[in-house]
């Protein structure tokens, strides 16, 4: 048995004990709950960030969603389809410089080139050719074009050259005809000087000009003309036969390859709608609802050439017709202005 101060100093103690004891669940109780409360500050504040976060990004797709769209069209037009292109073998495949390549003709004459498998360089100032003529090539491992004036020099290296640079449509060649002069002058020196340094040859893109206002219907080819040294219309005239007398003086003299290929009034899709030619005339007028308008009699005669491109090859259809032949068959009405046909 234990005494009563013993008992007293027992409870004493153990009263001491669960105060302590007490104290210490107090204690830990109040740690839970700070605990507890810095965890709900943490998860509170991570979740606002991650709303932050959230809201960001969704802006962030707002703006770069159409710059992806973008991308997209880029990717497109790089992966674009050229018209189908034959393979050569490195010896047939020549390199073809085309002057003038961008202009109505000259276009033509690329694509037919491209299509048969050529690498083609295509060299035009844009005074009255478009880019949008050959853009359907830009970008094809054989084609290249250079923003170039034939005016001035050029140093590359090719097998063949077409040499078609010069205003042609009567509007343009008059706009400034010392211009014209120096580019079927200067420009085709420079270009039969490249083909005598490269030994390539060279075709001369000349025009039925040549004759002048003939006396001698259908022109024949020993026909030499007849043509006013001053007229308005000479520096096309004449700039294009001093241009062939100056092919023949580089073959005899010099022995580089040439052509010359006289080229009759051309039609077809890219000319251009101002050209001023009695084509593009009637078109547009027959567009506009208008009365076709024929000048002088009526009874003069041209030769006409179509020039297109199809799938693999480029054709050229010539025809002759006169005046009333097209009168007839489009009840044109006569215009009395006795004016030569543009
Ligand atoms: N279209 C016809 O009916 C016709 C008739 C006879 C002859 N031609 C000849 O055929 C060729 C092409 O005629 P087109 O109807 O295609 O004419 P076009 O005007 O459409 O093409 C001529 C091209 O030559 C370019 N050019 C002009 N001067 C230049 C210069 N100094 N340097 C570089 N490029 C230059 C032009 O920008 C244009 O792209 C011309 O030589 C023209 O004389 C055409």
């Amino acid at each position: 048995m234990l005494s009563q101060p013993l008992l007293r100093l027992v409870s004493a103690v153990s009263r001491r004990r669960m105060k302590l004891l007490l104290g210490i669940a107090l204690l830990a109780y109040v740690a839970s709950v700070w605990g507890n409360l810095i965890n709900m500050s943490v998860l509170l504040n991570r979740s606002i960030q991650e709303s932050r976060e959230l809201r960001i990004e969704s802006r962030i797709e707002e703006i770069i969603e159409p710059l992806r769209e973008k991308i997209r069209d880029l990717e497109k037009s790089f992966t674009q389809k050229y018209p189908p292109v034959k393979f050569l073998s490195e010896k047939d495949r020549k390199r073809i410089l085309v002057t003038g390549g961008a202009g109505f003709v000259g276009s033509h004459l690329t694509d037919k080139l491209m299509m048969d498998g050529h690498e083609v360089t295509v060299v035009d100032n844009f005074f009255t050719g478009r880019k949008r003529n050959v853009e359907h090539w830009i970008g094809h491992e054989n084609f290249e074009l250079i923003n170039h004036d034939v005016v001035e020099p050029l140093y590359i290296e090719v097998d063949q050259i077409y040499h078609l640079a010069s205003p042609a449509s009567p509007p343009n060649y008059m706009y400034n005809p010392i211009k014209t002069l120096k580019t079927n002058t200067i420009g085709t020196l420079n270009m039969l000087g490249l083909a005598k340094r490269v030994g390539a040859r060279l075709l001369l893109a000349s025009t039925s000009e040549v004759y002048g206002d003939p006396e001698v219907h259908p022109q024949t080819e020993d026909y030499w003309g007849h043509v006013n040294p001053i007229g308005p219309r000479a520096c096309y005239d004449e700039g294009k036969r001093v241009a062939e007398t100056m092919c023949y003086a580089y073959m005899k003299q010099e022995g580089v390859e040439v052509r010359v290929a006289r080229i009759f009034n051309t039609f077809g899709p890219r000319m251009h709608m101002n050209d001023g030619r009695v084509v593009s005339n009637f078109i547009l007028q027959a567009l506009q609802g208008e009365p076709l308008t024929v000048y002088g009699s009526g009874s003069q005669t041209r030769a006409f050439q179509y020039v297109r491109r199809e799938e693999t090859s480029w054709v050229t259809e010539c025809l002759s017709a006169s005046v009333l032949d097209l009168q007839e068959q489009s009840g044109l009405q006569a215009c009395s202005q006795n004016t030569h046909w543009l």
